[in-house]
C-alpha cells in the first residue's frame, strides 16, 4: 500500500492529531513572539490515511500553509475567529495550497473515496505545542456545534 511505503521511505511517525509526520525544517533564525522565542518557520510532512480519516479540531497561534504533494482529496473544516465556518478542499483536482491563518480552528478529513494524502505544512512563526490547543465543545459557537462535533475527538 502506498501510504505504508511513504511512512517507511519518508521516516514518518504517528502524530498526536492522528496521521503521520516528520519535521523536515526548523529555521535557524529566531523570532520574539508574545508567547516567547520561536524559529521564524518550521515545516513537516503530514500524511493522512483512511485508517483514521478524521483529524481533531485544533488551532495554533501561527499561520499554517499547506501544500498538496500526493494522493487524494482532503477537506478542511475551518472556523475563523469571528465564528464563520467554511469547508475548503486541498488536493485531488482542486487546490494545491491552503492557508490557515493563526487563530483559526482547523480539522482535516479524508472524505469518502479518499485513501491517503501527503501534504507539506509550513508553520510561521515555527511550531510549538505551547501555541497549540484542541477545541472543546464550549469553545465553539452554538450554531456550528452539530457540524463540528465529529471533530472534537
Ligand atoms: N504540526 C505542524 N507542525 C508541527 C511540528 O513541527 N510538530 C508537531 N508535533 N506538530 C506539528
Amino acid at each position: 500500500m502506498r501510504a505504508q511505503e511513504l511512512i517507511e521511505s519518508l521516516g514518518l511517525e504517528p502524530h498526536p492529531e492522528g496521521g503521520y509526520f516528520r519535521r523536515i525544517y526548523t529555521s535557524p533564525h529566531g523570532l520574539a513572539t508574545e508567547s516567547g522565542e520561536r524559529p521564524t518557520a518550521t515545516s513537516i510532512y503530514y500524511l493522512m490515511t483512511d485508517a483514521q480519516p478524521c483529524g481533531r479540531l485544533h488551532r495554533n497561534r501561527s499561520d499554517i500553509l499547506h501544500f498538496f504533494l500526493e494522493g487524494d482529496l482532503v477537506e478542511y473544516q475551518l472556523l475563523d475567529p469571528d465564528g464563520g465556518r467554511s469547508v475548503r478542499p486541498l488536493g485531488g483536482a482542486e487546490e494545491r495550497h491552503l492557508l490557515v491563518p493563526g487563530g483559526w480552528w482547523k480539522a482535516s478529513l479524508l472524505p469518502e473515496g479518499s485513501r491517503y494524502a501527503l501534504v507539506a505544512e509550513v508553520v510561521t512563526p515555527g511550531f510549538d505545542f505551547a501555541d497549540h490547543e484542541f477545541a472543546r465543545e464550549q469553545d465553539l459557537p452554538l450554531d456550528h456545534r452539530p457540524a463540528l462535533r465529529p471533530f472534537l475527538g
